[in-house]
């Protein structure tokens, strides 16, 4: 701090005000965004991925998926063990049990646990239902996509236009009830399925920050290609777990 000039110290809080009023901007205009928090150590962790960052390319860029698990994920991992510090009992219980009764956890981090641990769990279900050489939905999946979704062409462009309509920051989800019944659903923030009792099948991402470096203001573009992404495999097991009552985040 001694050695901080004034003229040092009043940057470095015009930054601070900056990225404060506009986060997202700031993002999209940085070369380099900030490191996340130095990573705090606790019962949440970052679950790696199963691919490297550049199995997606060209429809989802290296650096966007480096950024966006070790950073973004990271973010939300580290704020959650801060606020595990003086709250253990938010670890305690399955993530599904916390985001569902939201209500008894302390007010003074409702909205933080309501945030962050709903980031944590979108981002661990993305990355798990994502993956090189996805195959085709098949099976019961396929079966139920048909029933209760129109069929796959009816299906993928109802989830792409549910995911363009979602007004700034959220998700697209296709939901499942535990007698295997999909429906299209979406939810602003980080706001996951599982706070009103649901689950999620499957889920895309539409914050800025899952796309904005390669596709700018194309969010449409995105959802189209994310498609080339998505492990139908993994869903499989995911529709077989949600039927059995064991689906987590
Ligand atoms: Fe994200």
């Amino acid at each position: 701090m001694s050695s901080m000039s004034r003229r040092q110290l009043m940057l470095a809080a015009t930054g601070i005000a900056a990225v404060a009023a506009a986060p997202r901007l700031v993002f999209a205009q940085a070369a380099a965004p900030a490191p996340a928090p130095a990573a705090a150590t606790g019962p949440f962790t970052l679950p790696p991925l199963a691919y490297p960052t550049n199995a997606f390319e060209p429809h989802i860029d290296a650096k966007t998926m480096e950024i966006h698990h070790d950073r973004h994920h990271q973010a939300y991992v580290t704020n959650l063990n801060n606020f595990a510090k003086d709250n253990p009992q938010i670890a305690d219980k399955p993530i599904g049990e916390v985001l569902a009764n939201l209500t008894a956890v302390p007010e003074a981090i409702r909205t933080g646990v309501r945030n962050n641990l709903g980031g944590h769990a979108n981002h661990t279900m993305f990355w798990e239902i994502m993956g090189p050489n996805g195959g085709k939905p098949e099976g019961e999946v396929l079966a139920a996509i048909d029933r209760d979704l129109g069929g796959m062409e009816k299906f993928q462009n109802e989830f792409n236009a549910a995911g363009g309509r979602q007004f700034g920051s959220g998700w697209v989800f296709v939901t499942v009830t535990k007698d295997g019944k999909l429906a299209i659903e979406t939810r602003p923030n980080q706001d996951n399925p599982m706070m009103d009792g649901k689950r999620a099948l499957m889920g895309n991402d539409v914050w800025e920050h899952a796309y904005y470096l390669n596709y700018q203001n194309r969010r449409a573009d995105y959802l189209k290609a994310w498609w080339n992404t998505v492990n139908w495999a993994k869903i499989a097991e995911r529709y077989a777990a949600a039927k059995a009552g064991t689906l987590g985040a």
